[in-house]
């Protein structure tokens, strides 16, 4: 007989036959059994114990009873550790607490981490494990699968985009920036965010043509022309696989080499331009947008150029934090007793059938979407009304959303904790999103 380092037994009608008498297993030499979503009573424990020569079992995805374990420890000792350090995991991310090693195996598995403190036990496990919980084996709670699956993506991310920096493309670990540089020390720097769907860009004109308008507004000079942006853009999207996502756009006033108040001189200081995606494959799909989001109104203390799409974000994200705190999505932010817009998406109210949304202004951001969203409103013949409206009439309204073009158009089901309507995502809003994606898709380049 050969010799056998690893066994690795799936639970399976098969598999499950053969495990009722471990006996084959005798006579090979065998370093590691791995025994995947099997429960104890498909398994007949005395052969087990009969083993030779095992240095390691590792338990994953059934309910092994104390009594078994212990068996199972006391025979070899090599393995106890293991099991014991499974069993403290004090990682309780599976949801419940963690009751047994085969839960808590899991857990570290599925979270692609060793949270238990010791090297995960099955390597392999991780895919059947996740494809167990696709079958609904054993459902984690939805918090817990999107962590991992945000670990997954942030690392797949971290680990192969490509960035653009200053007409280069790079890995982004040797992508870099100055210290001295604007954006870095004032702010002085503006910003542009275009979604990507079906691997094509969304809105890149209304994108391009803002992005002008935020530097011409602060007499910053534009590092390229929008055809070569338009070129960037394909190139990052086209590198990095992006079929679902969005690009991040950034130009500075540039690192004049000290720091200053007074705006260096642009023949000698370049601007800084830096490119970067962000894959969010669902992103048309996202469930939210099915379930609504929460608001809460909040004092809209920034500063008067709201139209300028600056990188002065500090008080947009205390905004969202706070949203945060108060178990809400997001801030609505108020001056003057009326809603100016969200934190980062432009804020809108449905009553009788109309279209309520603030006019443009230096108050609120000329979103790209709401450009877009109340055009296509326009010609479906819905009617559309631009005024300033109040935390409580957007209480009182039908149906409440806002629009941005990483949301696209997104319902607000609760504002300060008063349902919205019905409190659940109302027709306008949905009709409209679903507009949106259609006719945007058709123009995306
Ligand atoms: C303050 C603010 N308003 C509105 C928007 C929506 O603009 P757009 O539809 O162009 O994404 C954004 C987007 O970031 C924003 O930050």
């Amino acid at each position: 007989m050969p010799d056998l380092r690893v066994l690795n037994i799936e639970a399976g009608v098969e598999i499950k036959q053969k495990l009722v008498d471990l006996a084959f297993l005798r006579g090979l030499r065998l370093d590691e059994l791995r025994l995947n979503g099997i429960a104890p009573h498909d398994l007949d424990i005395a052969p087990l114990l009969a083993l030779g020569g095992l240095k390691r079992i590792a338990i994953h995805g059934a309910d092994w009873s104390d009594d078994n374990l212990a068996a199972i420890a006391a025979r070899f000792p090599a393995v106890q550790a293991d099991l014991r350090q499974l069993r403290d995991c004090p990682a309780d991310i599976g949801g419940g607490a963690v009751s047994n090693a085969a839960a808590c195996a899991r857990c570290c598995v599925c979270a692609g981490a060793s949270f238990c403190g010791v090297p995960c036990a099955m390597p392999r496990a991780c895919k059947s494990c996740w494809r167990g919980l696709m079958r609904g084996l054993r459902p984690l709670d939805k918090k817990t699968i999107k962590a991992y699956q945000m670990r997954k993506l942030h690392k797949e991310q971290t680990m192969t985009r490509t960035v653009y920096v200053n007409g280069e493309y790079l890995p982004e670990t040797e992508a870099k920036v100055s210290i001295f540089d604007r954006g870095f020390l004032m702010a002085d720097g503006v910003y542009e965010v275009t979604s990507v769907l079906g691997g094509k860009l969304i809105d890149f004109a209304g994108h391009a043509k803002r992005l002008e308008r935020s530097l011409s507004e602060l007499d910053m000079a534009a590092p390229v022309t929008m055809d070569e942006l338009l070129v960037i853009h394909r190139e990052l999207v086209k590198l990095n696989g992006i079929e679902e996502g969005m690009i991040y756009l950034q130009v500075t006033r540039g690192a004049p080499g000290d720091r200053d108040f007074a705006f260096p001189d642009p023949a000698e200081t370049p601007s800084t331009i830096v490119l970067f995606t962000q894959n969010k494959p669902g992103l048309a799909d996202n469930p939210v947008a099915k379930k609504g989001i929460k608001v809460i109104g909040i004092e809209d203390i920034r500063w008067g150029r709201r139209d300028i799409k600056t990188v002065q974000l500090l008080y947009p994200s205390m905004g969202k934090m706070m949203a945060k705190k108060a178990g809400c999505d997001d801030a609505w932010m108020i001056e003057d007793g009326k809603v100016t817009e969200g934190t980062s998406n432009n804020a809108y109210i449905v009553k009788g059938g109309k279209i309520i949304t603030r006019e443009l202004s230096n108050d609120i951001l000329h979103g790209i979407t709401r450009a877009a969203v109340l055009r296509f409103a326009k010609e479906a013949q819905m009617e559309v009304e631009e005024r300033s409206f109040t935390i409580e009439e957007a209480q009182g309204a039908d149906e409440a959303f806002v629009t941005s073009a990483s949301t696209f158009v997104m319902p607000v089901v609760e504002i300060d904790g008063a349902a919205v309507g019905t409190g659940t995502p109302g027709p306008v809003a949905a009709r409209l999103r679903e507009i949106y994606l259609e006719e945007s898709l058709k123009v995306a380049v």
